[in-house]
């Protein structure tokens, strides 16, 4: 059983390495954009977003005539993509968003406009062309800078007085379908939705960017989740399954599950508790099939803690019932749980780091899992199954005494 310990801290160094340069925010834009920034006179700032969407943003900003040059730029990767940017007054989300959006259609040509998106757009409406989105826009266009394979919206925007430049609500988002002039939904992961950020346009500062204090907190949450309900309670389930009597017979097999079971509860448990408040704390958005599948997970591997004190004795006759059901509940919450883990790993993409090392954590349990069946099945068709039932033998009873003495 060596391979669980050692698994575990793999895991955890692997997904520290991968994940380190993302704490990290490299916020200058790459040179090749500067100097194409620098070919069109957009030289005072730029930001790149390191997490999200890899956007680059570079703009001039006037303070007495209120006059905005954006350079805003991002690869189209798709056959047909478009670049979205706005300013929001009304807060740091997408509803209510005024947005400059340049188009690539299908033959390869460009198209740009002006779209006001609402509370219908998010309901799943149509999104059309506005003449009017409250802003005085010029010299609006939509280009490829062909030497750096990026696509750029480029304007001129007279920010109406509305807008506070010292903290100006900027929103983008980058998406792949489009029908005619209507550009399609985005993408629903984490990154489509951390694509707001309150700046100042004169001194170029970050007041609060809609995913800040949480990247540190979402990664605990993916650790705690991937050993606690991931790895400890399939490795406590290996040892009630292989070595309570057959085909291997191991006296601390009941208090080795119990162990198990009950770390990869508290660890679980915090993570999910985790899992909650990021959930409470993003208000504009959810992912409701990973949260309802994330409390059921919780609530019935509670009930399958009550084990702890309500487990009858072997020679009770409702034992073999209790049996059947902790079996079911367990296999199902262990099912449950991996479909929740790619549930929640989807969320992140496309950080394909959390993927590898859930796969690989599956993999090493199910490689020792399948070599204990293929020996149970060897012993058991050439060595032939203990002639007692386990009932009669007793033995098992003297193995799990503690926490009996509790009922
Ligand atoms: C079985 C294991 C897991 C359980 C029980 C679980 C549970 C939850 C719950 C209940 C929420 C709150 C959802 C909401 O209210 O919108 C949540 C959020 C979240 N989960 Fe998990 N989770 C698990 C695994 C994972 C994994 C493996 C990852 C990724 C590596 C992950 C990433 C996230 C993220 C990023 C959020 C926050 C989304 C936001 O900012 O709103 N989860 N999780
Ligand atoms: C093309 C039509 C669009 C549709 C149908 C659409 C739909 C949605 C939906 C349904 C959500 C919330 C997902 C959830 O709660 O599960 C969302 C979030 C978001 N969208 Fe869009 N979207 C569109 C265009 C845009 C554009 C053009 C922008 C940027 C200018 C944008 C920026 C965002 C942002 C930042 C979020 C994160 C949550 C929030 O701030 O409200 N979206 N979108
Ligand atoms: C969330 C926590 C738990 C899960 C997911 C779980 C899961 C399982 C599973 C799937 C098995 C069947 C293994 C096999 O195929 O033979 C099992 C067996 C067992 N579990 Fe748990 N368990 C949990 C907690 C506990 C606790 C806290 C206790 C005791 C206090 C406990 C006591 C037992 C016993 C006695 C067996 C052996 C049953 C038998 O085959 O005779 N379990 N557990
Ligand atoms: C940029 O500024 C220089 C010097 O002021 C000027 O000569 C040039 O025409 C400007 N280029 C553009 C694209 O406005
Ligand atoms: C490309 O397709 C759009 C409509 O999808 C059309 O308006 C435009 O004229 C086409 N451009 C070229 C160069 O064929
Ligand atoms: C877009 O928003 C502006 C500013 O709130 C408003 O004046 C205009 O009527 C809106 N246009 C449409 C088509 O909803
Ligand atoms: C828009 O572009 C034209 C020609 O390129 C230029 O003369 C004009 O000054 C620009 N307007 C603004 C507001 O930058
Ligand atoms: C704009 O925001 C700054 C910084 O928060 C604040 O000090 C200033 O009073 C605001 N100005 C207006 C006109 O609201």
């Amino acid at each position: 059983m060596s391979s669980s310990p050692l698994n575990l801290t793999l895991t955890l160094s692997l997904l520290l390495t991968f994940l380190s340069p993302l704490l990290t925010d490299a916020h200058r834009c790459s040179q090749g954009f500067i100097t194409e920034m620098n070919k069109i006179n957009v030289t005072q700032n730029c930001r790149r977003k390191a997490l999200s969407l890899g956007v680059q943003f570079g703009w001039n900003f006037d303070q007495k005539s209120r006059q905005l040059d954006i350079a805003f730029g991002s690869r189209l990767d798709t056959e047909t993509g478009w670049l979205a940017w706005g300013v929001n007054p009304q807060g740091l989300r997408m509803v209510g968003t005024r947005a400059l959006i340049g188009i690539r259609q299908h033959n390869g040509s460009l198209e740009w406009d002006k779209y006001n998106i609402t509370d219908d757009t998010k309901r799943g409406c149509r999104l059309l062309p506005s003449d009017d989105i409250g802003l005085d826009v010029r010299n609006f266009s939509f280009v490829y800078w062909e030497g750096i394979d990026y696509y750029v919206v480029l304007a001129t925007i007279f920010l109406p007085h509305e807008y506070n430049y010292s903290r100006t609500n900027v929103v983008w988002q980058v998406g792949e379908a489009v029908a005619g002039r209507t550009p399609l939904v985005h993408s629903k992961s984490l990154n489509h939705f951390d694509a707001a950020e309150t700046i100042d346009l004169v001194s170029e500062k970050v007041i609060s960017y809609s995913a800040h204090n949480q990247r540190r907190l979402r990664t605990t949450h993916g650790i705690l989740n991937i050993v606690g309900w991931g790895t400890l309670l399939p490795v406590g389930v290996i040892f009630a399954r292989y070595f309570k009597k057959f085909p291997m017979e191991w006296e601390w097999w009941f208090r080795f599950h119990v162990m198990c079971q009950t770390a990869g509860y508290i660890l679980g448990t915090i993570g999910w508790i985790i899992g909650i408040w990021l959930g409470n704390a993003s208000k504009y958005y959810c992912f409701r099939t990973h949260r309802i599948l994330g409390v059921l997970v919780f609530t019935f591997t509670t009930v399958q803690m009550f084990a702890l004190r309500l487990k009858p004795r072997w020679s009770d006759e409702y034992r073999a019932y209790w049996n059947m059901y902790h079996h079911a509940l367990g296999y199902a919450m262990l099912t449950l749980i991996s479909i929740n883990m790619f549930e929640g790993i989807k969320i992140m993409e496309p950080n394909h780091a959390w993927k590898w090392a859930y796969i690989g954590v599956l993999g090493a349990l199910g490689v020792v899992a399948i070599s204990f069946e293929i020996y149970t099945w060897i012993k058991f068709i050439f060595v032939k199954a203990p002639a007692k039932t386990i009932r009669e033998s007793g033995s098992i009873d003297k193995n799990e005494p503690r926490l009996d003495g509790l009922t």
